[in-house]
């Protein structure tokens, strides 16, 4: 309860950074862990800023948690940018968040790349426009050899749409004989999603208190530890990230099973 406390007014645990770190480290680290990084616009808001202000603000946060989750070991970091909905926002608003992916890369690709992280991306860069597909396709091939962490951005990625593209893609190679249909289970269905090469999530953090998906991973997360909080994306920082993989850390997964029994 006092731990739930202190992270919903994200007030430190006891201790510096560094101890936290410490103290993470000395336990299990999530080796995926899932953002959708909400709040960008309420930020903003409550400083009397417009809503780019905010997505701007975030953009910085990003890279404080990819260089912490990078330093921990986290393995794959994926952070929910841009969904297949929000392009119902309005016409400015989506071209300042088409015009992030290439701000943040020149300013951080750079340092990423010193970091040995590799950054990939899901969802469907064909409908971006030309200069934020240009932008995350170079991010992607100069770090391509990289073998540290994987810093995966969702953009224009929804959870359905990406069901959607698999199931037909079994269902043509079921009529063609290629498969037969009984052959679909979890691992061929696993293969052809856009996380085919990701282990699933551990650890899956909402920020800014909504508690809800919209359309995220609904297929990968199906076994993730959930974490919904309330600070706002652009406030989201190192100590808030270590407070929940320390929450993380005193979970029990059971996956179905009881905990100490073995099967029989
Ligand atoms: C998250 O912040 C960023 C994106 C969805 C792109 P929002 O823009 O959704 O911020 P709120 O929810 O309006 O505060
Ligand atoms: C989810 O946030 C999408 C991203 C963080 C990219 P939204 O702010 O778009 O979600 P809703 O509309 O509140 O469900
Ligand atoms: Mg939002």
């Amino acid at each position: 309860m006092l731990n739930k406390l202190m992270r919903k007014k994200n007030i430190l645990s006891e201790g510096s950074i560094a101890d936290q770190i410490a103290n993470v480290k000395s336990r299990q680290i999530p080796a995926h862990v899932a953002i959708i990084m909400d709040g960008n616009g309420r930020w903003a808001k409550k400083r009397n800023l417009p809503r780019v202000a905010g997505h701007h603000e975030g953009m910085k946060t990003v890279r404080k948690i990819a260089k912490i989750s990078n330093e921990i070991g986290v393995k794959v970091l994926t952070l929910y940018a841009f969904s297949t909905e929000n392009w119902k926002r309005p016409k400015l608003e989506v071209d300042f968040l088409m015009r992030l992916p290439g701000e943040f890369l020149n300013t951080y690709l750079g340092e990423l790349i010193e970091e040995n992280v590799r950054v990939e991306m899901i969802g469907d860069l064909s409908l971006l426009p030309d200069h934020t597909k240009k932008a995350i396709e170079q991010a992607i091939r100069k770090t391509k050899d990289n073998d540290g962490m994987i810093l995966n951005f969702a953009m224009n990625y929804g959870s359905r749409a990406e069901m959607i593209r698999c199931t037909q893609e079994l269902a043509k190679m079921a009529a063609s004989g290629e498969i037969k249909w009984e052959d679909i289970d979890e691992d061929m269905i696993n293969s052809y999603l856009m996380t085919a090469d990701l282990p699933e999530p551990d650890l899956l953090i909402r920020t800014s208190g909504e508690i809800r998906l919209s359309n995220f991973m609904l297929w990968q997360l199906a076994y993730a530890e959930f974490s919904f909080t309330d600070v706002l994306w652009p406030d989201f920082d190192e100590a808030c990230l270590l407070s929940e993989v320390e929450e993380f850390q005193s979970r029990s997964r059971r996956f179905g099973s009881v905990e100490g029994e073995e099967p029989v």
